[in-house]
């Protein structure tokens, strides 16, 4: 059977500029929310990635009619005629559940097979049906279908017991759809709530405070379509930042927001990395070894867990000893035994890895076992003496926009084969 793989000679150090795409984890919620609207939405600035591709389908499936040239996509919402888009396109993305409360304010309805997305650890949604059941839903999630329907959603108090991302995206959404105004404490932070609740404003929705703990949804439809640019992918900036900082490379990374990085500038600043930062601009260069240093994951403002697995790869090969605390997921350290099978030394204990920095990596075929694991694979391939064969690259392919294009550019020497 053909399998796609990446070829990685590595070992040169990445020089030049390159142009981050728009958000993954943006995209994935905006595009669901532009079926509220009354008319059609145009999007741009899209990342022409795999999860978007799925997503179209999904929507297509729903009736709507959905134009995508790769970066700007049209989505007229008025056609859509159906509730439960099919689990075999549902369970290719996380996000897919994010159809569950726009259906919802849509159709009074909405049959949702259980999402699927990285196998990482645990991945609840337990907050994401209090919030719709605070807000008048009935919720059940049996037979691996969401299956929610309301006669009237009325605006309420919600406490999320942890920030998470899934359940405040879903609660504001449905919000949106209810009778006056709903609170979310404890609300996820991230760059990519706040641009869904910029988007939904733009459709003529009131949704304030995101971007802070306590999220205000004044509800009521009908909502329009808009015009709406999504922001840079803040993941894959730090991605690139780190393969720069990798590679003892000069890089400027463009078409990002500066202020989204700062967990990662601070920490890279800390390990002797040079960081200059100028409106939509990033410069990264590095020189000589870099220093190990400890982190631990958080909701944003904090560390991105996102960001973890190619940093632990970058650490790796740092002086001295690192310690790496993922916080969010329960099971996000399986690449480590690919980092190992290349030669770095690194101890998982519970939710810590402790990495003994090795001066170099060897080349070998390793596995991209999800999305961010892929990352971290591609930063060890072109850290990695002589030749690196990553498989499994599907994963990557979901949320990085041909990364292997973009380091090309870069100077780095990686290839996309078909067997
Ligand atoms: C989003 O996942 C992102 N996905 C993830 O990105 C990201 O890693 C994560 O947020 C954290 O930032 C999308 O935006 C599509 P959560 P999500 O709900 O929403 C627990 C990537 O690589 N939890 O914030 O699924 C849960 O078990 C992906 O781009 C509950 O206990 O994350 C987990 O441990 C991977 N109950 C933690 O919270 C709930 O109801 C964080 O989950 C919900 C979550």
């Amino acid at each position: 059977m053909a399998e796609d793989r990446y070829i990685i000679h590595g070992g040169i150090r990445l020089e030049g500029q390159v142009a981050v795409s728009g958000g993954k984890n943006a995209a994935v919620a905006i595009i669901p929310a532009a079926l509220l609207g009354s008319s059609a939405s145009v999007i741009e600035n899209l990342p022409d990635i795999e999860d978007v591709h799925v997503l179209v389908e999904m929507l297509r499936y729903l009736g709507a009619k959905v134009e995508f040239d790769g970066s700007v996509m049209r989505i007229d919402p008025t056609t859509v005629d159906k509730y439960n888009p099919p689990a075999y396109l549902a369970q290719r993305m996380r996000a897919s559940y994010y159809l569950a409360p726009v259906l919802l304010g849509i159709f009074m309805r909405a049959e949702v097979p259980m999402p699927g997305g990285c196998n990482i650890g645990t991945r609840q949604i337990d907050q994401t049906v209090k919030g719709m059941s605070t807000l008048g839903a009935q919720v059940d999630t049996l037979g691996g279908v969401i299956n929610v329907k309301s006669d009237k959603l009325i605006g309420s108090e919600v406490y999320l017991d942890c920030p998470s991302v899934g359940a405040t995206i879903n609660t504001v959404l449905t919000a949106v759809s209810a009778v006056g105004t709903t609170t979310i404490y404890n609300a996820a932070k991230e760059p990519h709530v706040v641009d869904l609740a910029n988007f939904l404003n733009s459709m003529g929705a009131r949704v304030m405070g995101a971007g802070t703990s306590i999220i205000r949804v004044r509800g009521g439809r009908p909502l329009r379509g808009s015009n709406y640019t999504i922001i840079p992918d803040q993941i894959e900036t730090g991605t690139l930042m780190i393969a720069a900082a990798a590679t003892g490379g000069d890089v400027i990374i463009t078409g990002a927001i500066p202020t989204h990085m700062e967990a990662l500038s601070a920490k890279l600043l800390e390990m002797g990395v040079y960081i200059r930062e100028e409106d939509d601009l990033i410069h990264v260069r590095s020189n000589g070894r870099l220093r190990g240093i400890s982190l631990k994951t958080q909701g944003y403002p904090g560390f991105p867990t996102d960001l973890q697995q190619p940093m632990t790869a970058l650490l790796s090969i740092c002086s001295g000893s690192s310690l790496v605390t993922e916080n969010i997921f329960n099971s996000r350290f399986k690449y480590v035994a690919e980092l190992e099978r290349m030669g770095a030394r690194i101890r998982v204990i519970e939710n810590t890895a402790i990495i003994e920095g090795v001066d170099h990596l060897v080349g070998t075929s390793i596995c991209a076992t999800d999305l961010r694991a892929g990352a971290a694979m591609i930063v060890a391939g072109l850290i990695g003496e002589g030749t690196t064969e990553i498989t499994n690259i599907g994963h990557i392919e979901r949320g990085y926009e041909r990364i292997d294009k973009k380091l090309r550019s870069l100077g780095a020497m990686i290839e996309r084969v078909t067997k």
